[in-house]
């Protein structure tokens, strides 16, 4: 896990758009795994913005999102079929028809939920996996004690995830749904390469859970670090209680050129 403290968030999710539009020039035919919340905004604007100034083509992109609240229509203000529309899709020259996000009014969750892991396989599997952290260590909605090998299911969220997002539902923890559908811990894990963004203070304790604490269902993203390939991206704040901070500081610093991407 390489671990890559900016001095913002600002800077961190450019430094991250930066890697992607590089990685897309050198295969545009890229299959994503996209996150939604308030950490990938900064993200998206600065993707788009690289579409818009150099021409960064989407057109042969994929991108399977996440997760989708169960109960939702997509064109729900709050579902997150909408969230990517108005934050990213619309906004750069991708096409409907490769874009998938999870279908939160589905009638028979489980068949929905194999197919989409078979629609990932016949994509050729995940690129590059896109992620942010949630304050107890959750990444996409994989609550703490969810299995590490997981696939995409149903799971009920945790009061905590609903206290936090109710922000995308005017601030009522009474609209925002109990259930989802999420890609699995285990369907994450098989993305070639993942990327994970983190700002805030109230993301350090779930920072340092992931990075530095024991392997455990109880921090979901703690599996990452038996993945071979992940980068952080980290601001002052969401890395302020790392214990080797001046080690991972230090190691960006003298990263060979070859190295950097
Ligand atoms: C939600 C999403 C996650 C996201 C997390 C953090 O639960 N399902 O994919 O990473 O919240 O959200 P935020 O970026 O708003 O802090």
């Amino acid at each position: 896990m390489e671990i890559i403290i900016q001095d913002s968030a600002t800077n961190g999710s450019q430094l991250a758009a930066q890697k992607i539009a590089k990685m897309i020039k050198q295969n545009p035919s890229m299959v994503f795994g996209l996150p939604t919340g308030s950490t990938p905004l900064k993200l998206y604007q600065e993707l788009i913005r690289i579409h818009k100034s150099t021409g960064l083509d989407f057109s042969n992109i994929k991108t399977f999102n996440l997760d989708e609240y169960l109960g939702l229509a997509p064109e729900h203000p709050a579902s997150y079929a909408s969230f990517m529309w108005k934050e990213f899709f619309s906004h750069i020259n991708i096409k409907k028809e490769n874009v998938h996000i999870p279908n939160g009014l589905v009638a028979d969750i489980p068949s929905f939920c194999q197919d989409y892991e078979r629609e990932i396989k016949a994509a050729g599997g995940i690129d590059l996996q896109i992620l942010g952290l949630g304050s107890d260590g959750h990444i996409a909605f994989n609550e703490p004690g969810s299995s590490l090998v997981s696939r995409t299911r149903i799971k009920t969220l945790t009061q905590n995830t609903i206290k936090d997002n109710a922000q995308f539902f005017d601030g009522d923890i009474n609209k925002v749904p109990y259930h989802v559908i999420t890609m699995g811990v285990g369907t994450i894990m098989e993305a070639k390469e993942i990327m994970l963004l983190a700002f805030g203070l109230n993301k350090a304790r779930a920072v340092r859970d992931m990075a530095e604490g024991a392997i455990s269902a109880m921090v979901p993203a703690s599996i990452l670090q038996m993945h071979e390939k992940v980068q952080v991206f980290l601001d002052e704040d969401s890395a302020s209680t790392l214990k080797r901070q001046d080690y991972y500081r230090w190691a960006y610093a003298q990263k060979p050129d070859w190295q950097k991407g």
